[in-house]
């Protein structure tokens, strides 16, 4: 995998809107895979910057859901449909008939799971998936020990993670569901190309875990040293219990700039 390390998130933001900017030229409908969370949002402003300055087009963009909260009306604020509408699809001007996402408000729970699978095969997969990264390594919301195999599936949100996510909910824990919907890492893998982005010292440890661990359904993130092409963006406090940061600012200083991420 490779490793890039910028000085701060808007950083981050840029090089990978850039990224996907670059996809577009060359797909205009390519499938972008997208997270929600706080970490992606400077990917989306900068590429929706590029979308108003007019360096990419967005119109045939097709947008896929990484996971979703059980149980929360699709119109709730904090429903991940909601926020990627307000964060990802309006500001970049892709209509709302090109989004795909999970039902997170089925009755039968496992036949929306199997119909998002089968609504990804269908468009052809997901060309790009950007990814952030919890506290305990999860990824999408598989929390540590999924099954590096794992399917779209609901998974039961750890304490700790609600309690990451309280602060969507008005702070308040028992507001955030327990259950999500999430893409399996299996799932995950079969992106043609994963850029997982992570800001901020209290992502560190999980980064060098994901970069330098072992691989381990203990640590969700590890299995991106499964992938032929993962690239891995951090920001210095990110990077910060990173043992090979040299290296990793040096190859990627000497990468040739044709070759992007
Ligand atoms: C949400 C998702 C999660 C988040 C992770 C980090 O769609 O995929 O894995 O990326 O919980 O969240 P933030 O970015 O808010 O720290």
């Amino acid at each position: 995998m490779e490793v890039v390390i910028v000085p701060d998130a808007k950083a981050g933001g840029e090089l990978i809107a850039e990224a996907m900017a670059e996809l577009l030229r060359r797909k205009p409908e390519a499938v972008l895979g997208v997270a929600t969370g706080s970490t992606p949002l400077p990917v989306y402003q900068a590429l929706a910057a590029r979308v108003q300055a007019g360096d990419v087009d967005t119109s045939r963009a097709r947008v896929a859901q990484l996971d979703e909260y059980v149980g929360l009306p699709a119109e709730h604020p904090e429903s991940y449909r909601s926020v990627l509408r307000r964060e990802v699809l309006e500001p970049l001007g892709i209509p709302a008939g090109s989004f795909l996402g999970p039902d997170g408000t089925a009755a039968d729970i496992s036949a929306a799971c199997e119909a998002y699978e089968a609504d990804l095969a269908q468009v052809g997969g997901v060309d790009l998936q950007l990814l952030g990264i919890g506290t305990d390594g999860h990824i999408g919301f598989n929390e540590p020990c999924s099954s590096l195999a794992s399917r779209t599936r609901i998974k039961t949100l750890t304490e700790q993670t609600r309690v990451d996510n309280a602060r969507f909910f008005d702070g308040d824990i028992d507001q955030v569901p327990q259950h999500v919907i999430t893409q399996g890492i299996g799932t995950i893998l079969e992106a043609r190309h994963l850029v997982l982005l992570a800001t901020g010292e209290g992502k560190a440890e999980a980064v060098a875990q994901t970069v330098e661990g072992p691989v381990s359904a203990f640590v969700p993130a590890s299995a991106l040293q499964l992938h032929r092409h993962a690239t891995v963006v951090v920001d210095e406090p990110a990077a910060s219990k990173l043992k090979l940061a040299d290296y990793f600012r040096h190859t990627y200083a000497a990468k040739p700039r044709w070759q992007g991420l």
